[in-house]
């Protein structure tokens, strides 16, 4: 049986703040949360992991894009963020989620004002990805 469900853009925001809350960010204090909606339907969210060797830390665009990954899901329709003063995700980030979805629409909520939304796409973020020659 083929079952779409539908998740509303409200829905998917709710679920980057909440994983927001989960962010181990003890040395920038600066929490981040991710909510990846597949072409299925479901959700995948991630936060922010820092380590106390800090270039070890991992975005929550990058948890959430692996636990999907890792669940078998590549396929992305919408990427929902959640963080203090809203922000783009970083460069790193917008490389490792154009490898999947190089279109990814991206709704941006201020975690301090989370009536304010900022709505962008991967590509407009990131112009001239990088790709191997074929
Ligand atoms: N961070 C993310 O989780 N996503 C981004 O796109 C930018 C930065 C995290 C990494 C670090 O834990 C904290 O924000 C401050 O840079």
């Amino acid at each position: 049986m083929n079952m779409t469900i539908v998740i509303d853009r409200n829905a998917l925001i709710a679920a980057a703040l909440a994983a927001r809350e989960r962010s181990y960010s003890p040395y920038s204090k600066f929490a981040v949360g991710a909510a990846l909606l597949t072409s299925k339907g479901e959700v995948f969210t991630g936060c922010n992991v820092e380590n106390c060797s800090y270039g070890l830390t991992i975005c929550a665009e990058r948890t959430a894009a692996c636990t999907a990954v890792a669940a078998g899901r590549r396929e992305f329709t919408a990427l929902a963020l959640a963080l203090s003063g809203g922000g783009t995700p970083c460069g790193a980030c917008r490389q490792f989620l154009a490898e999947f979805s190089p279109n990814l629409p991206i709704y941006i909520v201020d975690a301090d004002a989370p009536g304010k939304i900022m709505e962008t796409s991967l590509d407009v973020l990131l112009p001239g990805r990088f790709e191997l020659p074929t």
